[in-house]
């Protein structure tokens, strides 16, 4: 976690120049104790809250119409959080996950939640044919991502026609406020992604929410 946070903080005004070993490496012992460090316990003296995955599915699901059976992939799906979020409200979505680090993959895979899962460098792009999913979504991953808007692309080009693309990330220059080209914005919040508090200080974060529809017939 602590890795996470440096990162956050130096990437709001410099890129930091992580490698995509670097970032499997950080998340290969983290796996084990993510869920725990991100649910709101005080563990040793320290506690976070991550409301991010929570409010992106409230904003997702009450401007996307979804039907059993629709193929939602969830980029960096990480221990399958959002997923998680998603599945409570809409148990009948197919979930599609992947994420670079194999560890954080193999905590998603054993709540059984994801239908497929794959090892996955999004930066590479996305191994699917162009509108294979109804819907896309991602939260925190952007702040190890090297070139922001190519991976926006990247989850543009996978939806589906009249399907959507769910964000949530750290404020960046690239991010706020976004539109995507061929695609309609439906909804957009900005709010805190996490917090983290300890005896001496609560530093927390800023993030964007935003919902997107891609145009053309559904
Ligand atoms: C902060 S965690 C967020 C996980 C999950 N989405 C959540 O909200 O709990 C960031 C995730 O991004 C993944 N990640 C980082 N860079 C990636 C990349 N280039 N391709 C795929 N996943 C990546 C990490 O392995 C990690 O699981």
């Amino acid at each position: 976690m602590i890795g996470w946070v440096h990162k956050v903080e130096v990437q709001k005004t410099i890129k930091d120049p992580t490698t995509a070993e670097d970032v499997v490496e950080e998340f290969r012992d983290f796996a084990a104790i993510y869920d725990q460090e991100v649910s709101g316990e005080n563990l040793q003296g320290r506690t976070i809250h991550y409301p991010a995955p929570a409010r992106l599915t409230k904003l997702f699901l009450s401007a996307a119409k979804l039907k059993a059976g629709d193929r939602c992939l969830d980029v960096a799906t990480g221990t399958g959080i959002l997923t998680q979020k998603i599945k409570e409200r809409r148990s009948h979505i197919h979930m599609t996950g992947v994420d670079i680090s194999p560890e954080m993959l193999e905590q998603a895979r054993a709540k059984q939640l994801l239908d497929e899962i794959e090892v996955v460098n999004a930066e590479k792009g996305l191994p699917f044919a162009t509108g294979a999913f109804k819907a896309v979504v991602t939260c925190g991953v952007f702040e190890f991502i090297q070139n922001e808007r190519r991976l926006v692309n990247e989850m543009a080009r996978v939806t589906a026609p009249g399907g959507y693309l769910a964000i949530a990330a750290l404020k960046s220059d690239v991010l706020d406020d976004i539109q995507i080209p061929g695609f309609t914005r439906l909804g957009y919040e900005e709010g805190i992604g996490y917090d983290i508090r300890d005896a001496e200080s609560i530093e927390q974060s800023d993030y964007i929410f935003a919902v997107y529809q891609k145009n053309g017939p559904a």
